[in-house]
């Protein structure tokens, strides 16, 4: 077993389909210590905690992604809600805002705030999803104060310090490797790391060198390179603070 934490990833995508037990098996045996997998609507969501079932390194989020939403959302949150009773729910996610994509902004805010509720009221932290929405993600943020991580974290680095001063914590993934990552560069100096966790968000965004390629946990491990370039200490040290960050958020022993 390895100290890889990966916080997000999406073992259910069909890239992974023509070889999912035989990479699982591998990886949870020699790199990987956890991994949550995310769900995004009340198929992944199920897929997730059927998955945690079969796994001990896997874990499950349930929750209604933005690009996910619809006529029956709100319909839905009751499912998401019995979902999170499933043993190995250790978060709701992956919630929040894509103004990327044209889906009513009305029902995306009702829908993640409804979600941000429902994580409070069960004691579970979020996994947060913000693509091009970073404004009314932060007056939502600053309402609510949820327990949890915003994931592929794509902001400022003020945004960043704002809310990690709320308890919250930075996701970091492949873009940090990317040549042009000066702005997530910067938070991953600024932020200290004890509110810094890795992620995947796999099947996309493997880091250098495997960049364009399928992404897996086992990746996460150039990351840490990275960040431990960054931060001036051994990748060791950065697998080792991270897995211990991400096991207090999750509540993972
Ligand atoms: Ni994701």
């Amino acid at each position: 077993m390895g100290l890889i934490f990966d916080t997000h990833a999406h073992y259910n995508d069909t890239a992974f389909d023509e070889d999912r037990e035989e990479l699982l098996g591998r990886i949870f045996e020699n790199d990987v210590f956890a991994a949550v997998n995310q769900g995004t609507d009340i198929p992944s969501s199920l897929w997730s905690i059927e998955y945690a079932g079969k796994y001990p390194q896997m874990y499950a989020a349930v929750g209604l992604h933005p690009e996910c939403l619809g006529e029956n959302s709100l319909d839905e949150l009751s499912r998401i809600e019995e979902l999170a009773a499933s043993p190995k729910v250790v978060a709701i996610g992956e919630i929040g805002l894509d103004y990327y994509y044209d889906i009513p902004r009305e029902l995306q805010k009702e829908i993640f705030i409804r979600q941000l509720e429902l994580a409070k009221k069960l004691s579970l932290p979020v996994n947060i999803h913000d693509r091009e929405a970073h404004g009314d993600m932060l007056d939502i943020l600053r309402r609510y104060k949820p327990a949890g991580i915003l994931h592929c974290f794509s902001g400022s680095v003020e945004m960043a310090k704002e809310v990690v001063s709320f308890g919250m914590s930075i996701g970091l993934g492949g873009v940090l490797t990317f040549k042009n990552a000066r702005k997530t560069v910067e938070t991953a100096r600024e932020i200290p790391l004890e509110y810094l966790v890795l992620e995947t968000d796999c099947p996309y965004l493997a880091p250098v060198p495997n960049r364009g390629k399928r992404n897996d946990s086992s990746n996460i491990f150039y990351i840490a390179q990275k960040l431990a370039e960054i931060k001036g200490i051994s990748a060791e040290q950065v697998l080792e603070a991270t897995k211990n960050n991400a096991q207090r958020i999750y509540n993972i022993t």
